[in-house]
Order: C-alpha cells, then sequence, then structure tokens
C-alpha cells in the first residue's frame, strides 16, 4: 500500500480487520459457525503461520489453534526455537466448517472448504499480510497451501522448501510444511512429529 493508505497499519489496522471479519457474510460458512476465527498475535511478528480453517474448540473460543493441533504446534514451534511472540497465526477459512458425524453421535467433525470458500475468505488473509509484513510464511498443510497457491499445490512436493513465492500480489518467503494434526492422526507420531520439526527449523534458520 502506498504510505497514504497506511494510516490504520499495525495492531490497529488488525484490530480493526477482526472487527470487519466478525460480521463477514462473503459465504455461507458464518451460518453454521460460532464466530469468526480470526488471527491472532502481532503485527510485528516476524513468522506467519497460515493454517486450514478452525476446528471445534477455536470455533467454540474464537482464536486459532487451542485445540489439540494447535498443542501440537505449539510444541514443535518451541522445540525449533521461534518464540510465540514473534509469531503471528490464522486460517485459509476463518470459520468452522462441520457436518455431524454419521450415525449416532453429536461430535462435530471437519469437513474441508471448497475453492469457493477458500476464495471468499482470501482478502483477509491478504489484508493481515499487509499489515504484518512478516519475513517467513509457514504455510500449514495441504488446503492451505491450496487456497495459497492453487488447487496443483502438493505439499508431500514441497514441504521443507523454502522459497519466494507470490501471494495475494506480495513476495513471500514461504516454507510449506504439513498440517499438525496429520501427526495426531499419524500410526508414528514421533517420525511424523520430527518431519513437521525440520520443516518448522527450515523457516527458523531463516530469522537468524
Ligand atoms: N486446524 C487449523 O487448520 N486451524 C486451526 O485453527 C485449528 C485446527
Amino acid at each position: 500500500l502506498p504510505e497514504s493508505g497506511r494510516r490504520g497499519s499495525g495492531n490497529a489496522g488488525l484490530r480493526a480487520l477482526r472487527e470487519a471479519a466478525a460480521g463477514c457474510r462473503g459465504c455461507p460458512l458464518h451460518e453454521n459457525a460460532t464466530q469468526t476465527v480470526f488471527g491472532t498475535g502481532d503485527a510485528h511478528a516476524r513468522v506467519f503461520l497460515v493454517g486450514e480453517q478452525p476446528g471445534d474448540q477455536e470455533d467454540r473460543k474464537g482464536a486459532p489453534f487451542v485445540g489439540p493441533a494447535g498443542r501440537m504446534l505449539d510444541r514443535a514451534l518451541d522445540e525449533a526455537g521461534i518464540d510465540p511472540a514473534q509469531t503471528y497465526v490464522t486460517n485459509a477459512v476463518k470459520h468452522f466448517k462441520w457436518a455431524h458425524e454419521e450415525g449416532r453421535g453429536k461430535r462435530r467433525i471437519h469437513k474441508p472448504p471448497t475453492l469457493r470458500e477458500m476464495t471468499a475468505c482470501g482478502p483477509w488473509l491478504a489484508a493481515e499480510l499487509v499489515l504484518t509484513e512478516p519475513e517467513v510464511l509457514v504455510v500449514l498443510g495441504a488446503t492451505a497451501g491450496k487456497a495459497l497457491f492453487g488447487s496443483s499445490f502438493r505439499v508431500t512436493k514441497e514441504r521443507g522448501s523454502c522459497t519466494e513465492r507470490e501471494v495475494h500480489g506480495r513476495t513471500e518467503l514461504v516454507v510449506p510444511t504439513i498440517h499438525p494434526s496429520a501427526i495426531l492422526r499419524a500410526d508414528d507420531q514421533d517420525e511424523v512429529y520430527g518431519g513437521f520439526l525440520a520443516d518448522l527449523r527450515v523457516a527458523a534458520r531463516m530469522l537468524e
């Protein structure tokens, strides 16, 4: 943005953006979600992390990555030496998309967002990037990757790399990795966690 367009930059800008996103009706997902889950972190954060969409607990609490996947992420960030105060954490889609589990049970099961829903949510992510101007952008999983780079994105191919990529018209240093919930689902959690940690260390090195 030109200087004149940056009056609301930094944390005040993020606060204004969060308030605006609370009333977003850009796609139908707001109808079944409890609230918009906007990004959290400081405008001067050096590392910007993008997940897929809020989960059940995030939907209830109104903050990203506060459930089981978030605990896995926090542990790996700590081990990679990335200070939480240096991170801005958000999702490609800001409302929880879910359906009731088949059969009995009231558990709300996450459903992947459609391309249309990811596209509708794109401007929020673009604005978060303008206001934070991170040094490194960490993409958590295939859905976030596809939301940012298109449907040809393959996380298995790209993970652990560190390349300049175009994101919403900006050039960002991008490190893709798996989604932390993939660790929770894995048979060999230690091995999958080790790979995740190695990818985060690639991002950490960019801050040295
Ligand atoms: N999974 C995500 O992708 N984002 C969250 O905020 C929580 C779980």
